[in-house]
């Protein structure tokens, strides 16, 4: 995928920008009503109590603001926060240190927490529940295990795969977020807000424009906003028009659907190789060079939700916008193909 649409990429330059455009309250976050009110309403009864906030999955794909959420429940509760992610955790005690350490009341952001190890997820597992752990103390016939008291907390677990998460690990968070593909409308109070963050002069029009092609998701909005900045202090400088923000798009190769070169690879092939038929996610993977788990984290989910492809029992299909965008005929009605095609899987 181009850098400039890959949902999953933070880029170093822009690593100071994203702290600046982070929101860090509530207020400040756009978008996501129903997780919004259900967390304010959370948050408030477990302040009210002085009890930790439940654990809480927020699930959905890369770049949708998983992690700004943990921050802001953190900021809203008014405690600290520690960060780690599920590879980073490779043994039973790193987990153990981690948990030891907690200060009273305070989160713990475990992103990527389909990736935890066995032996991490089951020391958890009690952690969890009851909060309290099982150290193992020496080797063989000598080892004796004690329970160790650990400080209230509360688990926000991200994943960009909930379907990953084994079931004693998903029952035992109070509450699932899943988030869902921004709004154009709300994309384009994003880019507003990140524009005026950024001090730099946009049209209402030109946001929208930006809205329009950033794949439903926030981080990507970010990172266009900036490149057309540039594009437009050096060609053209002033107020970002737009026309001066097409014009930028354009040369940065951003289609008006938002689709960049691998969307639109993976899609021709559909329709070239394999006539529309179903085809499974390995034969796709291999046509296009990618992995098959990046095919379903990053491309697909958009491509579905904005109706270029489809799932079916026997695998994906391109839909009749994805012909028309690419500018291929499209037949209606045509009998629908009689026979698998080659890749059996899904
Ligand atoms: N609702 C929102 N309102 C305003 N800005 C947002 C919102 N959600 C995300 N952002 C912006 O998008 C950027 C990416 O969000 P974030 O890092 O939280 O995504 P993520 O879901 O954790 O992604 P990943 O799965 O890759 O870890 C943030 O730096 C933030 O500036
Ligand atoms: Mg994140």
């Amino acid at each position: 995928m181009s850098d400039l649409l890959d949902p999953k990429l933070q880029q170093e330059s822009d690593i100071n920008e994203e702290s600046l455009l982070r929101p860090r309250k509530f207020s400040e976050f756009v978008g996501q009503k129903n997780i919004k009110s259900a967390l304010e309403i959370f948050i408030v009864a477990a302040k009210e109590r002085g009890e930790p906030l439940d654990h809480i999955l927020l699930s959905g794909p890369p770049g949708l603001g998983k992690t700004t959420l943990a921050q802001i429940i953190a900021n809203e509760m008014g405690v600290g926060i520690r960060i780690t992610s599920g590879p980073a955790l490779e043994r039973s005690s790193d987990i153990a240190a981690i948990l030891t350490s907690l200060s009273e009341n305070s989160v713990l952001f475990i992103d990527e927490i389909h990736r935890l190890p066995r032996p991490v997820e089951e020391v958890l597992y009690a952690a969890l529940e009851d909060f309290k752990i099982d150290i193992v103390i020496g080797k063989g016939p000598g080892a004796r295990t004690i329970r160790l008291d650990l400080p209230k907390f509360t688990l926000v677990g991200a994943t960009t795969r909930s379907g990953m998460l084994t079931a004693p690990l998903r029952d035992r968070f109070g509450f699932t977020a899943r988030l869902d593909f921004y709004k154009t409308e709300e994309l384009k109070e994003i880019v507003l807000r990140s524009a005026s963050l950024l001090l730099c002069e946009i049209e209402e029009d030109a946001a929208l424009e930006i809205a329009r092609r950033s794949r439903g998701t926030p981080r990507i909005a970010n990172r266009l906003l900036k490149r057309v900045r540039d594009y437009v202090q050096v060609k053209h400088r002033g107020l970002i028009t737009v026309e001066k923000c097409k014009e930028a798009l354009d040369f940065l190769n951003v289609d008006n659907e938002g689709l960049d070169d691998v969307d639109r690879k993976l899609l021709k092939i559909m329709i070239e190789n394999y006539r529309g038929r179903p085809v499974g996610i390995n034969a796709l993977a291999n046509a296009i060079g990618e992995e098959a788990a990046t095919i379903e984290d990053v491309y697909e989910p958009f491509l579905i939700q904005s109706g270029f492809l489809v799932r079916t029992q026997r695998g994906r299909m391109p839909t009749k916008k994805a012909y028309l965008h690419l500018g291929y005929q499209y037949v209606e009605n045509e009998s629908p193909p009689l026979f698998k095609s080659d890749d059996e899987s899904q």
